[in-house]
């Protein structure tokens, strides 16, 4: 279904996140038909580029990182006619007037600002100087949003200076992912879960993000950063939130978001015993993490794992594992849900522990399994076996989701008015408020991140944070 006809303008149109998922996102969008061929990207940016040049640098990008899509190159050229540039100066007054020309205000106008956080007043203030943006304009924002409480509450009242709440979408990548929302539709549209989905039926919960990439090319930013701002403060606690939340009312913005706060508020402080830090170690020419990060004596953390809990009535005395990393063994995000054992067994000889275990893969591959114990097939007598039943149905369904990124879906929903997907302000200092005494406490003891090899799953002390208590992560595979 096409979106309302629309100007999308993005600030940093010639960076890395625009030429890697934005803008071949738009293509892909355009290619499904959802883009109204009147509608107009404008890029913007510091660079001296005309309309052509901006055309030029886009096709390369979308050849490069379009994937198979980018081979349609007619629908390419007609994709990249909807493009436009403007050479604007954040800080000054170069460009503004000719951008105010290009809008059309009859459309909806959105503004993603893909480009450091420190310039998001200087553009949000020029826009309503320009008069470019009104009061139904929308403003797209990415991470990181913040380093801690206070800069993300400073950037919360920079934006509020300009645009009201309902006008800000801060991306977390992760809540446009397929997966992601397939677990509302799994918890809130069945009735077999609800009923489990607490501490009297649940053991723990574990949530794993594992990547191969390192942090070569972005290791200044990285280093600054560590595992838990970059993929712990967002990402991982946007899935908990989800795994953890009440159901809300309604599936909208607000009732979600309220439902999300909630949970991000009763998250336990975490013990330091129950956080791994860990850098990888340099593998043959591999370099380490200090080497990608360029910085010898770098305290910075690649890896984290940690376990909390969350004190509601619903999840108290559940553990949550999070864990995520950098150059682990395979790249591989999940959720595991690991319900509890039988009080009692009726059957003589099992010895065999049976669980039923939830899993649910955000990626590579999406989906859904529940493990279920049944009748080991044949003639051997009530001998029990765990076989997995299948809930992946994307294929079935004949669904187009594994072309549609989470970028795109997102950018999307931006047009649509839909912020049901994006972080609301209070969320993000909620969650910096439990993120920051984590981080000051390391510091604060200078803990030493331990090294980990390459191709592993961390550091052993990872593995330990659950052997401690008679579990044991899921594997990486
Ligand atoms: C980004 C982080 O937000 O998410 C990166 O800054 C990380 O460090 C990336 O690699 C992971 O995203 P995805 O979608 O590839 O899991």
């Amino acid at each position: 279904i096409p979106v309302e006809d629309f100007d999308l303008v993005i600030f940093g149109g010639t960076g890395d996140l625009a030429r890697r998922k934005i803008l071949p996102g738009l293509f892909r969008r355009y290619l499904s038909g959802q883009m109204p061929d009147t509608s107009r990207i404008i890029g913007a940016a510091r660079s001296d580029l005309d309309d052509a040049g901006y055309r030029d640098m886009v096709r390369e990008a979308i050849a490069e990182f379009g994937g198979e899509e980018a081979k349609n190159t007619q629908e390419l050229s007609a994709f990249i006619a909807q493009l436009h540039y403007v050479t604007v100066d954040a800080k000054g007054d170069g460009g503004w007037s000719e951008l105010h020309e290009m809008i059309r205000f009859e459309a909806v106008n959105a503004f993603y600002f893909s480009v450091a956080p420190s310039l998001f007043g200087d553009l949000a203030e020029r826009l309503h100087t320009y008069k470019i943006a009104d009061k139904d304009s929308r403003v797209v924002v990415e991470k990181p949003f913040g380093r801690d409480l206070d800069t993300a509450r400073e950037l919360n009242a920079t934006l509020a200076q300009h645009f009201d709440e309902k006008q800000i979408y801060r991306i977390d990548h992760y809540l446009g992912k397929e997966t992601v929302q397939n677990l509302m539709a799994v918890r809130f549209g069945n009735i077999l879960f609800e009923p489990l989905w607490n501490n009297h039926y649940v053991d723990h919960i574990e949530i794993t993000v594992a990547e191969t990439v390192g942090v070569g090319g972005r290791g200044a930013y990285y280093d600054k950063s560590g595992a838990m701002r970059d993929m712990v403060q967002n990402h991982l606690m946007q899935l908990l939130c989800l795994i953890a939340m009440e159901a809300p009312s309604v599936f909208d913005a607000d009732a979600v978001r309220d439902e999300k706060l909630k949970v991000i508020r009763a998250l336990q402080p975490v013990e330091p015993h129950h956080i791994v830090r860990g850098q990888y170690d340099r593998a043959g020419d591999e370099p380490s993490y200090r080497e990608d990060a360029g910085n010898e004596r770098s305290f910075t953390e690649s890896f984290i794992a940690m376990r909390t809990e969350i004190a509601n009535w619903r999840w108290a005395g559940v553990p949550f594992y999070l864990r995520t990393g950098k150059k682990l063994k395979a790249r591989a995000s999940e959720i595991v849900v690991v319900f509890k054992d039988l009080g009692h067994s009726i059957f003589p000889g099992d010895q065999e522990r049976h669980r039923n275990i939830l899993s649910i893969q955000l990626q590579p591959n999406e989906g859904m399994q529940l493990r279920v114990t049944i009748k080991e097939p044949g003639p051997g007598g009530m001998r029990l076996v765990d076989v997995p039943l299948d809930m992946t149905f994307a294929e079935a369904l004949e669904g187009d989701n594994d072309t549609v990124d989470a970028y795109e879906r997102l950018i999307m929903d931006v047009i649509r008015g839909n912020q049901t997907l994006f972080m609301r302000g209070d969320e993000v200092e909620a969650a910096w408020e439990w993120t920051d005494p984590i981080i000051q406490g390391w510091e604060a003891r200078g803990d030493v991140p331990k090294l980990y090899d390459q191709g592993s799953a961390g550091p052993d002390d990872a593995l330990l944070l659950m052997h401690r208590e008679g579990r044991r992560w899921s594997q990486i595979k």
